[in-house]
């Protein structure tokens, strides 16, 4: 009895220290007018649907450059719900105008975070962490919102939003503090800068940065990876606070540890104000991009090229993506007729399907002074889409799968039956294959032995039963096995199933250990915690708005 009356209490201590909140007045005193509160982003139309408010949330629903700039907004709009619950406040994203659907609904707050705090300097991060000490409040970044995992929402949080540290500046003969070794050019950039707006700055000085669209965390991949590795392996220093308050450079010479660890090992180490990246001269690009009305039948005919000839176009230094009926590749190392010589198979393949009848089809081969130039034509228009619900996951594949002709074989099977369940996959040529890196990074080492990350996706109406989302999460789970059975267990922790069945592993491979003691070093309360990262507690309140693994997986 004695014993029973006691673990009672100790779970209802439990329940009241899970319960603990601040008013908002109490968050004002701690950081004034930096503080704000937010409802739902969709919440005005709830509340008068003629007014320009939300004409204006109508219009630019499907815009992630729009939502980026509202705090409560997530670019994939299932993490501004809590789909535990099923409390939300979205319009209908096939039509956002559709307002006999709004009637149907009540706006909830679902996990938007209860405070927000606009960051503008270090001493901010430093308060934060310690009123989430004194308060228990669970605090997380927001920087975009573009985050597929969830990472940057959660009900009854304090979100640290970063996306105004704009500042950027450009460096010759730039030196990590304390360091001896000289780069020649440099770029430092405010956590908030987006890598559109770090393209044009770079192109602006004539030099060439990496990345795909948004921050490097877990890796930071895009085209030209492959021959000038990853945002990671280009970061150079950091400017940080880690949960313990202290303000830090990182670099290769001080805090070497969180150095590895912010190369790579995702969020939860620190939150970054600033970061140094290595830039590299201009580069002249060498393009092909084919263009057809994509079917299983044409798709399957691509996908057998691409597997034919991808280990060779690694080496050659080609990088790009494709997906139904879109071929896109770039190569900064080839001149024009190399790189026509090497694509003759892309060539071949147009001709097949234009003497098939197949209508529409477009090959485009063409030379661009820098990465910039092609992005703007070619890139921009082909961003994933937003403001919608988006379930992921994700796989690399290694050099070991291109070997044979049986290994190719079974890898095109793998990527057929994928393409039945989540049509919207797509390969990226992402991978630094041709770049050996330092050696302080901290991402699985199977990118380096990889020629291909795949992505696939799914989606639910706005308005879809607790059913739809867990077949959802699911289907691009299911998508993901074919692929899981024939490959090493790796895949990209910033798109990755979010409820990778292993993501220890699939994240981090064998540098997971050596990660979980940087974070107990710096975070040991666990108060940057995050959905799948280093050190993850399941069980943290913090995560009440997720579906739990046992109910995804059906048991
Ligand atoms: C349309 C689209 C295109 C994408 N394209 C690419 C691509 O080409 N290449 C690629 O590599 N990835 C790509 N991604 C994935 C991208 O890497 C992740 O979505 C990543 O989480 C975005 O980081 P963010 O800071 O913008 O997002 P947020 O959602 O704002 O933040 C996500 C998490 O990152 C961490 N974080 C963010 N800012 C900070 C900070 N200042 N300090 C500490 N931690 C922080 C936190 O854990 C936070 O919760 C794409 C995503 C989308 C939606
Ligand atoms: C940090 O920013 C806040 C909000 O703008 C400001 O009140 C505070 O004085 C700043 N602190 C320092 C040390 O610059
Ligand atoms: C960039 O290169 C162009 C052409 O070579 C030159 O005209 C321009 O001055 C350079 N800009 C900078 C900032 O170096
Ligand atoms: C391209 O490179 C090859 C191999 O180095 C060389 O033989 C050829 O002349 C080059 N062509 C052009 C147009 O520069
Ligand atoms: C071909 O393109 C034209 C013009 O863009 C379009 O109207 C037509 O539907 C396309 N045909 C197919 C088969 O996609
Ligand atoms: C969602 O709304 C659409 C109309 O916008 C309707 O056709 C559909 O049946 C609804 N689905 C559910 C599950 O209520």
């Amino acid at each position: 009895m004695k014993d029973g009356l006691s673990i009672s209490l100790v779970l209802l201590l439990a329940v009241v220290a899970n319960a603990q909140t601040a008013s908002f007045d109490e968050v004002r005193d701690v950081f004034g007018e930096a503080a704000s509160q937010h409802e739902p982003f969709s919440a005005p139309c709830f509340q008068d649907w003629d007014s320009a408010e939300c004409i204006t949330i109508r219009t630019n629903y499907l815009s992630g450059s729009f939502r980026t700039r509202v705090p409560s907004s997530m670019v994939q709009t299932q993490w501004e719900t809590c789909q535990r619950s099923g409390e939300q406040c979205l319009l209908d994203a096939s039509n956002p105008n559709n307002r006999p659907a709004v009637n149907q609904m009540t706006c909830a707050r679902g996990s938007v975070p209860d405070y927000f705090v606009q960051v503008s300097n270090y001493s901010q991060v430093q308060e934060a962490f310690q009123f989430s000490r004194d308060t228990g409040v669970p605090i997380l970044v927001k920087n975009t919102g573009h985050d597929y995992l969830g990472r940057s929402s959660g009900r009854g949080s304090l979100s640290l939003w970063t996306h105004n540290l704009k500042q950027i500046a450009f460096h010759r003969d730039f030196k990590a503090e304390g360091c001896s070794k000289t780069y020649e050019t440099a770029i430092t950039i405010g956590a908030g800068v987006q890598f559109t707006e770090l393209y044009a700055f770079a192109d602006a000085n004539n030099v060439t940065v990496i990345g795909g669209e948004k921050l490097l965390g877990g890796g930071g991949h895009g085209p030209l990876t492959n021959t000038l590795g990853m945002a990671a392996d280009r970061a150079l220093q950091f400017r940080v606070v880690t949960p313990d308050g202290q303000y830090r450079t990182v670099n290769a010479c001080q805090n070497e540890d969180l150095f590895i660890a912010l190369r790579g090992g995702g969020g939860g180490f620190a939150v970054i104000l600033e970061m140094t990246y290595l830039a590299t001269p201009r580069v002249t690009l060498q393009a092909i991009f084919l263009s057809f009305p994509g079917t299983p039948d044409t798709t399957k005919e691509l996908f057998f090229v691409l597997i034919d000839n991808g280990l060779r176009w690694s080496q050659e230094g080609w990088g790009g993506f494709t997906t139904t009926g879109v071929f896109i590749y770039i190569n900064p190392v080839l001149n024009a007729t190399q790189a026509v010589e090497s694509m003759t198979p892309i060539a071949e393949l147009s001709e097949r399907l234009k003497t098939a009848g197949v209508t529409n089809v477009s090959l485009t081969q063409a030379t661009f002074p820098s990465y910039l130039s092609w992005y703007r034509v070619f890139f921009a228009a082909n961003i994933a889409a937003q403001g919608i619900n988006m379930p992921f996951s994700s796989r690399l594949v290694p050099k070991t799968s291109f070997a044979t002709a049986e290994s190719r074989a079974e890898l095109l099977a793998a990527y057929e039956a994928a393409y039945k369940i989540t049509p919207r996959l797509i390969i990226h040529s992402v991978t630094p294959a041709s770049y050996a890196g330092d050696g302080q990074t901290s991402m699985t080492p199977a990118w380096r032995n990889s020629v291909f990350h795949t992505t696939m996706v799914d989606t639910w109406r706005w308005n879809a039963t607790r059913a739809e989302k867990l077949a959802g999460y699911r289907k691009v789970g299911e998508s993901a096995d074919h692929l899981r059975r024939i490959t090493p267990d790796a895949s990209y922790s910033n798109e990755a199933d979010i409820y990778e069945p292993n993501h220890k592993v699939a994240h981090w491979g064998s540098n997971y250990d050596k990660l979980l003691s940087i974070k107990n070093k710096y975070d040991p309360e666990r108060l940057l915690d995050c959905w799948h990262c280093v050190g993850f507690d399941p069980s943290s309140p913090r995560f009440g708005c997720y579906f739990s693994e046992a109910e995804v997986k059906g048991r």
